[in-house]
């Protein structure tokens, strides 16, 4: 089987400079549903036809095993099918036809039309739907017997078809030796003035073929055209990704308030509140505890503990580390095993070692810290001079005393002692105390003779 997977359309109705297909479900692309739907079903080839904004679609398609095909003008699905008739000119089996812009259909279902397909020695077998709302859909015509006689669009049909709820969701199995014939056949003639690859089915019924609709639940059918229906399809994928995790073992107490995108993956006893936003290749490890907070691109190991308000981006948590509430770990952020990190603490390219803590507001940047090593409140790494980034390194068993600052580049030797208020400009060597601030000068009685 060969397949195709129709691109090239404006997306009108999204008003956006991004190509309807790129925009995000579940954190990512919506091209990328139809695609792995075809992956999991083992096609040998596919072929992809673009036309608006077809650079942007064709840089995401990038190292994909997949050809693609330009369509100039936008004169309908017909016209964007026959695009490809160059490059499948040898070919004789069938081709799968998807919509770029219905991305909830299931790889069991794709699987089902394949086998009915060939079951029923179809011409043309589509996946159809009954829908509570069929508005904008083509309508699914069948004879008094219930056979298939036609597809008519929203634009096309009487009032009488309008009433059908059983819509066509674009998804076609097709013998490529009647596609190509019946496209060269398809005339614009309708109120779009369109190519519709739709009317293949009337050309099917015409000389005899047989056609088959195999129909599947309203939800997976769900095509993408405005920002409105951007965020139901959203709705239904986030309702399906929580039924997945929570039948992995996972709890999710409230799982309309969290969100979690299509790649992240979670191990079973995590527990996540409301209130949490999982996103990109996030990774989350068994017996975590999760409350409100925005993880990204991110590994948490097992046991780890994310208090309220965390945002935290590309960073590698380890076993039993506790962050939050109200941190930010930026990108490069490494917390090894049992490391505390506390409220208004921001990290970014530092790694902090096994069982140290940075408890209160503090800002850790290019900085390596060891094992056991006590950051005191208040703590700044002054790694940038306007112009350069520098390392501040702080090596096992450092205490740092509250309110001191360190100017990289500098190294702080293994169990040394930084007196609070310090600011450390100079290397400290192992075991020392250094002690770095404008000493006091208290006047006594200093009141009393100001009010003379
Ligand atoms: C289409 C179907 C309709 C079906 C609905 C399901 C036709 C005529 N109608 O309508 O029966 O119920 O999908 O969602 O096929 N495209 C091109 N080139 C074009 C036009 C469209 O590549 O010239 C692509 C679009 O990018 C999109 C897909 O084809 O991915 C469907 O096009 P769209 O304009 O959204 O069709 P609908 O009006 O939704
Ligand atoms: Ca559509």
């Amino acid at each position: 089987m060969t397949a195709i997977i129709l691109a090239a359309g404006e997306g009108k109705r999204m008003k956006s400079a991004l190509p309807k297909v790129l925009h995000l479900l579940g954190g990512v692309p919506m091209l990328l549903y139809p695609l792995n739907l075809l992956d999991r079903n083992h096609f040998q080839k596919t072929i992809v036809v673009i036309g608006h904004k077809a650079e942007q679609i064709e840089m995401f398609l990038e190292g994909r095993p997949i050809q693609t095909v330009f369509q100039p003008q936008r004169l309908g699905t017909g016209d964007a099918v026959l695009r490809a008739w160059p490059l499948l000119k040898e070919f004789t089996g069938q081709v799968v036809i998807l919509n770029g812009d219905t991305p909830l259909i299931q790889p069991v279902t794709l699987a089902a039309l394949q086998e009915t397909h060939l079951k029923e020695k179809a011409t043309i077998t589509f996946l159809t739907a009954d829908v509570p709302n069929p508005k904008g859909y083509g309508r699914v015509i069948r004879a008094q017997d219930g056979a298939v006689s036609k597809i008519v669009e929203e634009k096309d049909a009487t009032d009488e078809e309008r009433k059908i709820r059983e819509i066509n969701s674009g998804t076609y199995i097709i013998e490529s030796q009647f596609l190509f014939k019946a496209l060269q056949k398809i005339v614009p003639e309708n109120e779009q003035k369109e190519y519709y690859l739709t009317d293949t089915v009337k050309i099917a019924k015409d000389v005899g073929a047989r056609v088959v609709a195999v129909k599947t639940h309203a939800e997976e059918v769900f095509g993408i055209n405005s920002r409105a229906e951007l965020a139901q399809a959203e709705a239904i994928l986030q309702k399906r990704i929580a039924r997945h995790w929570m039948d992995a073992g996972v709890t999710l107490i409230d799982p309309s308030r969290i969100r979690i995108d299509a790649q992240v993956r979670i191990g079973v006893d995590t527990v996540i509140h409301p209130g949490v936003t999982l996103e990109g290749s996030t990774k989350v490890g068994q017996g975590c505890v999760l409350y409100p907070c925005r993880i990204k691109n991110s590994h948490l190991e097992t046991g780890v503990l994310i208090k309220d308000h965390s945002v935290i981006e590309e960073a590698i948590i380890e076993s039993d580390v506790t962050v939050g509430p109200f941190a930010h770990l930026r990108p490069g952020t490494i917390l090894r095993t049992g490391a505390k990190v506390g409220n208004f603490v921001e990290i970014k390219k530092s790694e902090l070692g096994e069982k140290s803590k940075a408890n209160h507001l503090t800002y850790l940047g290019n900085a390596y810290i060891g094992k056991r090593v006590n950051i005191g409140a208040g703590t700044i790494t002054c790694n940038f001079d306007g112009k350069r980034k520098y390392k501040t390194v702080i090596e096992d068993d450092v205490f740092v005393g509250s309110d001191t600052q360190f100017i990289a580049p500098v190294t702080i030797g293994a169990r040394a002692l930084i007196a609070a208020g310090s600011t450390i400009t100079k290397d400290v060597e192992p075991d020392a105390l250094a002690i770095s601030r404008g000493r006091q000068t208290t006047k006594v009685g200093w009141k009393k003779k100001r009010n003379h």
